[in-house]
């Protein structure tokens, strides 16, 4: 992964064309960026279903983008494996279900990805903490996941500068990542805070000019 002085924009593909994801890749890649996000919902965790696996291996043949996939699911320990064979380079998967955390995030770098730890928004930083020194991300949902399109909550800025500061005490490597109604504006604010990883949705695909959006994210205006 590229170093944490620099900043990644990583669509979330959520807010793409569902009939034709690799139209959606596509795109991403014409613009120039690195990643993706690929959201997972399971209609337990979270309110809504997107894709599965199956999905996920069909993109890889087609792209060769960074696939940041992001787990919203009850049980993610059953699902790592079949998210790690389908091609993901990272797996994120949430504090808040019941299951073997640590133990989950081992198997998903011995699957040969880079492993991430997702809070949301009412989910209190100090649950990282000791987690810290065994994760690649650390994402920070600046929404209740679910659904795109919703407004960024501020109240999660002083949990990134809370996380920021754990990162340069220890000097650690993780990423610090948003996730949800990220925006020019709302990213400023993050980047302020330390975050160098930015997810959107809805702002990149719905924008007027998509490469400006990015270099406007990624701090390299062409
Ligand atoms: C929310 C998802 C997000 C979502 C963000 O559950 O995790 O990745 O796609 O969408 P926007 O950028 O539209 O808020
Ligand atoms: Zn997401």
């Amino acid at each position: 992964m590229p170093s944490i002085n620099r900043n990644i924009l990583a669509p979330s593909i959520l807010a793409g064309d569902h009939a034709s994801l690799a139209s959606s890749a596509r795109t991403v890649e014409e613009d120039g960026l690195a990643w993706i996000h690929l959201d997972i919902m399971d209609g337990h965790f979270v309110p809504n279903l997107s894709f599965g696996p199956q999905s996920v291996a069909d993109l890889r043949r087609t792209s060769r983008l960074f696939f940041d996939t992001h787990l919203m699911l009850d049980q993610p320990d059953r699902y790592v494996d079949a998210f790690a064979e389908a091609g993901s380079d990272l797996i994120s998967i949430h504090v808040e279900p019941n299951y073997e955390i640590r133990a989950t995030l081992e198997r998903i770098r011995k699957m040969g990805c880079r492993n991430g730890i997702v809070l949301n928004p009412n989910t209190p930083a100090d649950v990282v903490q000791p987690l810290l020194d065994h994760v690649d991300l650390v994402l920070l949902m600046t929404v209740q996941p679910g659904f795109g399109g919703q407004s960024f909550r501020e109240d999660v800025l002083r949990k990134i500068a809370l996380v920021h500061q754990w990162r340069r005490e220890r000097d650690l490597q993780f990423r610090i990542e948003v996730d949800g109604g990220v925006n020019s504006g709302t990213a400023t604010l993050c980047r302020e805070r330390g975050c160098d990883t930015f997810v959107a949705g809805t702002a990149y695909f719905k924008a007027k000019d998509r490469r400006e959006f990015a270099s406007a994210i990624e701090g390299t205006i062409s």
